[in-house]
């Protein structure tokens, strides 16, 4: 099974894609967090993303597009993968096209996880990010055991740098321009499945369960 998640900044996309990656024994690809390793390890590849994060704004296409062509020709994405954050131009789109079709398959679903701005604001100021292994938490919705301390790894938790208000504000401008065309996309093709984002976690992934249906 081939996904892509969409959604607006902070609408649950990576909630909901390490579930059903694990549900369905699948690798979850986050571009996000691919660059955000990059960043802390210190590599080109880091150095070239970061300003563009850090100001909201979307790495070009030409550092991202052969990353995740590459990533999904692994071993490991034989038989399916999630991938969140990817695409979010429709020139990235149509890269994916041409690198499935390259594995001889296609994307079977894009799931949109539908949020209004409004809420997007609220939920982005109170999440938190683990420095050692990336878990996400949120501070009124998914605390973590105790405050500020990774469940998983015991690393501190902290607010990504981008999540500060006015970084959120253009992260959303920079979504409705650039990424939401990508719901017509692929609609058109006949995968779109939209989910209703504002329920809790646990409803949002039994929505996309039942839709998936597999
Ligand atoms: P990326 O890391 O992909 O960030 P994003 O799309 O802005 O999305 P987020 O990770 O902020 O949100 P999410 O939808 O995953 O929500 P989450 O599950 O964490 O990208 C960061 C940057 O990298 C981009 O701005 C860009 O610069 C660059 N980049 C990445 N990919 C790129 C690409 N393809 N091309 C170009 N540039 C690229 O949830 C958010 C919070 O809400 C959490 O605290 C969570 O606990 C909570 N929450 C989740 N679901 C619920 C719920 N149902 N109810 C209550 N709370 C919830
Ligand atoms: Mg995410």
């Amino acid at each position: 099974m081939r996904l892509i998640m969409l959604g607006a900044p902070g609408a649950g996309k990576g909630t909901q894609a390490k579930k059903v990656a694990e549900a369905y024994g699948i690798p979850h690809i986050s571009t996000g967090d691919i660059f955000r390793a990059n960043i802390k390890n210190g590599t080109e590849l880091g150095k070239k993303a970061k300003s563009y994060m850090d100001a909201g704004g979307l790495v070009p296409d030409e550092l991202v597009c052969d990353l995740v062509a590459d990533r999904i020709a692994q071993d490991d994405c034989a038989k399916g993968f999630i991938l969140d954050g990817f695409p979010r131009t429709i020139p990235q789109a149509e890269a994916l096209d041409a690198a499935v079709a390259k594995l001889g398959c296609q994307v079977d679903y894009a799931v949109n996880v539908d949020v209004p701005d409004s809420v997007i604001v609220n939920r982005m100021g109170g999440r938190r990010a683990c420095v050692g292994c990336g878990a996400t938490y949120h501070i009124e919705f998914n605390p973590p055991k105790t405050e500020g301390i990774c469940d998983v790894c015991g690393k501190e938790l902290i607010l990504r740098d981008d999540d500060k208000p006015e970084t959120v504000q253009n992260r959303l401008r920079v979504y409705h321009e650039q990424t939401q065309p990508l719901i017509d996309f692929y609609e058109k093709k006949g995968v779109l499945m939209t989910v209703d984002g504002t329920r809790s976690m646990d409803e949002v992934f039994g929505e996309i369960k039942e839709k998936l249906g597999e």
